[in-house]
């Protein structure tokens, strides 16, 4: 199938064991593909336009304090430079618990990969984040 046919973009995810982004991609019923978790599992290359969706981690360390926020799978995938040129938006997971350190992982990416942080979501989000990130998606994908 051609580019131009595609309804949204592909997803590439991270979600650690607690599983919540697994679920929340699962919902939206879209073409994904996972970043591995361990490190002796093959690196994932990916060859055409991908949005990312990533939940955070590195618990808020404190104000300013970005270290550890961006998950280390997801670290490596994108110092693939094959990887990186193909990235065109973020969406990120995170718990309001974690205050100015809310999805911070999505801010990062946004701002290293000159890309748009599309959504913020809890955990493994609400009907209503399925439902806003799954036409949001479709918008905006027409756009690009
Ligand atoms: C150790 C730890 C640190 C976390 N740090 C943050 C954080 O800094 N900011 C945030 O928004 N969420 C933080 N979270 C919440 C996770 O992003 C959230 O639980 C997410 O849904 C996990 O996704 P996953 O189950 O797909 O790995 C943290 C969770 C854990 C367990």
């Amino acid at each position: 199938m051609h580019m131009t046919a595609t309804r949204a973009p592909l997803l590439v995810y991270f979600s650690s064991l607690s599983g919540n982004t697994a679920k929340f991609v699962a919902k939206l019923g879209l073409p994904a593909v996972r970043i591995p978790l361990r490190s002796s599992e093959p690196a994932l290359t990916i060859d055409e336009p991908f949005v990312l969706v990533t939940p955070t981690y590195g618990g808020g360390q404190g104000r300013g304090e970005e270290k550890g926020a961006v998950p280390k799978q997801v670290i490596r995938f994108l110092n693939d430079e094959n990887n990186r040129r193909l990235i065109r938006g973020v969406i990120s997971a995170g718990n309001t618990n974690f205050g100015a350190a809310f999805c911070l992982a999505g801010d990062i990416i946004s701002r290293k990969c000159n890309v748009p942080h599309l959504y913020r979501l809890e955990l493994f989000g609400t009907p209503e984040d399925v439902d806003r990130v799954s036409e949001g998606l479709e918008q905006w994908w027409k756009q690009h």
